[in-house]
């Protein structure tokens, strides 16, 4: 593998920026200094940044956040802090991805990874995975939203029903919602042509995962070999 490469897969440098960390000799390789960033190394190699070893890590990364309010699940808003943002000590930041996305003021389970196959396997309608949403109302829910929901509504801008969805009544304005599929803004769009309105969105559950009840809003943690074989089990 290419020196700058390497820097940029185990550090949160990119290619040309660890080409200027070469340049400027703030990378040693072996002890010495290499002379270009293009060099090739391998696993026999020691590689240091500004005197701390870096290694490869293998294989792929899978993360489990409690997404708090205000952040975005792109890697680009010049606006908006981004989710990865809260990834800290995480490196090669760039190469990670959410799997969907929740809105900027919705809350919840997000998961993250480097593993497109992964994401695919949660994301693709061909799946069914299910999603439950807390969501507190606006106005007290109606009478018939259960049947509604079960039966599919129409979004506006859209010509399909949504799949079946269960709603469970916490009470008169909150309530878990499951659904099945990931249409944009999805959850806030059936309560709309519902002539209601979500305030406050939480995700509680994908697929086969709960959110972890020690996480607290902003934090995260890797996921288990267990948990990662039970979301794609
Ligand atoms: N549905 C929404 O409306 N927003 C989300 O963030 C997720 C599902």
């Amino acid at each position: 593998m290419r020196l700058d490469k390497f820097l940029a897969d185990t550090t949160d440098l990119t290619r040309s920026l660890a080409t200027k960390a070469v340049k400027s000799g703030r990378v040693l390789v072996n002890g010495s200094k290499p002379r270009s960033a293009s060099l090739k190394i391998t696993t026999e190699d020691q590689v240091t940044l500004d005197g701390e070893t870096l290694t490869l890590e293998a294989g792929f990364r899978y993360f489990v956040m409690n997404k708090p309010a205000g952040y975005v699940c792109t890697h680009r808003d010049s606006t908006h802090p981004l989710v990865f943002d809260l990834l800290e000590g995480v490196v090669n930041r760039m190469a990670l991805h959410t799997v969907g996305r929740l809105d900027r003021e919705t809350t919840g389970l997000l998961l993250i990874t480097d593993d497109g196959h992964f994401s695919h396997h949660l994301t693709s309608p061909r799946h069914h995975q299910p999603k439950t949403y807390r969501a507190w109302l606006a106005e007290p829910l109606r009478d018939d939203a259960e049947q509604k929901f079960e039966q599919g509504i129409l979004l506006e801008d859209d010509p399909e029903r949504t799949r079946p969805a269960q709603l469970q009544r916490i009470s008169p304005q909150e309530v878990l919602l499951t659904i099945h599929e990931g249409r944009y803004h999805q959850v806030r769009r059936m309560f709309a042509a519902l002539g209601n309105h979500v305030d406050k969105l939480h995700r509680e559950r994908m697929g086969a995962m709960t959110l972890p009840e020690e996480l607290a809003e902003g934090e995260f943690r890797p996921l288990s070999e267990a948990e990662i074989g039970r979301l794609t089990g």
